[in-house]
């Protein structure tokens, strides 16, 4: 994952690449109305899966390694579904059941023709207070905050900056141990897009690149920790975590969100 890696997409792999998005968002799109008290994680995750594999698409998630993972097992789940204080990474089960007040976070990595997309929205269970509900909509807009800076020209940092900025400004903290990543020809490519980075600081962004912005936003500490199965990971506090991810397209005049539905 060095930055001299960064696949430039060819017009072709970019077709490919926005077709895989686009089940990504309708996949988020339907799953929305199965979101209630007393529905597992796990019902959540099988109904994504099986419309993803009816609409000729497959999930990049099962048995996944990740990144310098060989102590672990491969991911055994379609989504990852993070509740409450679970910052990323949350492994749908059969006995957690949504209950009111909850937010949790649904992701998605598809692979449609062997092209990969990659998103993540919040989804808020009956009565959510107010501290979360800010939670959920801030962090949606540091992200598109962070999305508004990419524009050939500028620099990766210059996305971690301004998501930084916006979200500390209001008294949260940024996760900084996951980061956005390339992404279209494999799950995480070059180059890491850090969600909390001095301006000007990366490689300059070129038409063609393809990654993810995807920050994790906490109400109190940065801190993480891991679960013993060596995927879930909490706020050390124990207080809330949101995040939201598109994959983004740099054009020539600036961005495109690949992970929108379209007509
Ligand atoms: N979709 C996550 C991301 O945004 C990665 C999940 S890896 C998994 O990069 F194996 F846990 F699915
Ligand atoms: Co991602
Ligand atoms: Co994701």
């Amino acid at each position: 994952m060095g930055d001299r890696d960064v696949i430039i997409k060819t017009p072709k792999q970019i077709e490919g690449i926005r077709n895989a998005c686009r089940l990504v968002a309708r996949t988020l799109d339907m799953i929305g109305e199965y979101v209630r008290i007393g529905v597992s994680t796990q019902e959540l995750d099988h109904i994504c899966h099986t419309f993803i594999r009816s609409h000729g698409g497959t999930s990049a998630c099962i048995d996944y390694l990740g990144n310098n993972r060989w102590w672990a097992d491969g991911y055994p789940k379609c989504t990852c579904i993070s509740r409450n204080d679970i910052i990323c990474h949350g492994i749908p089960r059969a006995d957690e059941y949504l209950e009111d007040g909850d937010i949790l976070n649904i992701d998605l990595t598809v692979i449609v023709d062997g092209y990969f997309g990659d998103s993540s929205r919040m989804y808020q269970v009956g009565t959510v207070s107010h501290e979360r509900k800010k939670l959920v909509e801030d962090t949606r807009e540091a992200m598109m905050i962070g999305i508004a800076e990419i524009a050939p020209g500028k620099r990766m940092g210059d996305i971690g900056y301004a998501i930084s900025h916006y979200a500390e400004e209001r008294g949260y903290s940024v996760v900084r141990e996951y980061t956005g990543h390339g992404v279209g020809v494999r799950f995480h490519e070059s180059p890491y897009v850090y969600h909390r980075a001095k301006k000007g600081s990366g490689i300059k962004m070129v038409p063609g690149m393809i990654f993810t912005v995807e920050p994790m936003i906490n109400l109190g500490t940065h801190h993480t920790k891991t679960m013993q199965d060596n995927w879930t990971v909490r706020t050390e506090d124990g207080r809330a975590s949101a995040q939201w991810e598109h994959t983004v397209l740099v054009t020539k005049k600036g961005y495109e969100i690949l992970t929108v539905s379209g007509a």
